[in-house]
């Protein structure tokens, strides 16, 4: 099921993953494998295409949304993998994950405020905030004993200081792959309770979770002053180009606010295509994603395995759920320009680079895993020869 790619050759250039232009912009070059954007390399559950399949058969795209089956299935499907309880009723449908960002930072702080955020943390995030007129203040991830984890003394310090009015939270946190445990989240919710400070909550990687792990959502925490955005197909089931993102919030009040404005501007509309496609995900696609899951898992596992083995020149930080790993080049002791250089002309990877998610050491990057195994060992059999010419 997912050890080839989909059959993109003759499509591939519409995706912004495999775009020529895109690349060569980024890469200055398109002769590269694309690891660079979470998107997955395989052909979707079967019971989504069906599902579209049927609304295309059936001619007629009258107005229809059906929110409350959508609700229902995203609750349902949560309740089974995380024992998580989601009250259907209490959800508000955006377009994307993105977009709901966007709304809530606009929704709740003014010109000028704080959104937290810990970096390296997935790009957008700063981008959302500074294009509101925000200001990102960083709460930079530490590592101890060769993983990222919050350093807590700061984020109080940045709290204490007044301007911050939102935490914007990465769970599972994109790129370090970490999956935020219940007592780290519970430190972290307390100073927010503390200073009164809204969270918002990226779940989108919330399925993604490897085993050992456990996904703890924000909403577990009964923190009135929190907010959710899960349930999204997108990182999943692949469903990127036409996911919807969904708000959650168990506090009547703000779900009332974050309501009344999406409906205002009409963006909770559905699309026929998103709604059935995201009912099918989740009512039907459970076999599906979790082989996906278990392949995505043995992926990571030979790549560590490797890197750990064949190349320890490469350190990597282990992913313990999204299918992203961390990458650390630094051992290699090239600059900049030499080290994109091995990468994209002569290891042909197109990997993200760890500063568009504000690290500022140069020597990191992030690789998606979701692509045929096949094709990753040919990347890294690729990366080690490089590595090994430049040592030669
Ligand atoms: C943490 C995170 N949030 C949001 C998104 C994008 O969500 P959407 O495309 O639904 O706006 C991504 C995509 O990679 C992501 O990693």
């Amino acid at each position: 099921m997912f050890s080839s790619a989909v059959n993109n050759k003759s499509i591939g250039h519409k995706f912004i993953k495999s775009d020529s232009q895109m690349l060569n912009q980024v890469y200055g070059t398109d002769d590269v494998v694309p690891y660079w954007i979470a998107d997955m390399e395989f052909p979707i559950a079967s019971p989504i295409t069906a599902a579209m399949q049927n609304l295309v058969d059936r001619e007629t795209y009258s107005y229809e949304f059906d929110s409350k089956s959508v609700f229902n299935a995203i609750s349902d499907w949560n309740k089974q993998r995380h024992q998580l309880t989601l009250n259907p009723d209490n959800f508000v449908q955006v377009p994307g994950v993105l977009s709901a960002i966007a709304l809530l930072i606009r929704e709740f702080s003014e010109k000028g405020d704080g959104v937290l955020i810990q970096t390296p943390v997935y790009h957008q995030f700063r981008r959302l905030i500074e294009s509101a007129g925000r200001t990102a203040v960083t709460n930079t991830l530490k590592t101890e004993n060769g993983r990222y984890v919050v350093d807590f003394e700061d984020f109080e310090n940045k709290l204490k200081q007044g301007d911050v009015k939102i935490v914007l939270l990465c769970n599972p946190h994109n790129p370090v792959g970490r999956v935020w445990q219940k007592a780290e989240l519970e430190q972290l919710v307390a100073i927010a309770r503390k200073y009164r400070t809204l969270i918002i909550s990226d779940e989108v990687h919330a399925d993604i979770i490897f085993t050992g792990n456990e996904f703890t959502s924000i909403i577990e925490f009964g923190y009135e002053q929190s907010i959710s955005i899960i349930g999204s197909p997108a990182k999943n089931f692949g469903l990127n180009s036409i996911s919807n993102g969904y708000i959650y919030s168990d506090n009547p009040e703000l779900k009332q606010q974050i309501n009344s404005t999406v409906s205002s501007m009409s963006l909770d509309h559905g699309n026929a295509f998103t709604t059935y496609a995201t009912i099918a995900a989740y009512q039907q696609g459970m076999p599906w994603f979790e082989a996906f899951l278990d392949y995505t898992q043995a992926n990571r596992d030979w790549i560590t395995e490797y890197l750990t083995v064949q190349l320890p020149q490469v350190k990597f930080y282990q992913p313990e759920g999204t299918n992203q790993i961390w990458l650390d080049f630094s051992s290699l002791q090239l600059d900049s320009t030499e080290l994109k250089s091995l990468l994209t002309q002569k290891a042909k990877l197109a990997l993200t680079p760890g500063t568009w998610f504000g690290e500022i050491d140069e020597n990191f990057y992030r690789l998606n895993f979701a692509a045929p195994l096949e094709q990753i060992q040919a990347s890294f059999e690729l990366l080690n020869s490089a590595i090994n010419q430049l040592q030669n």
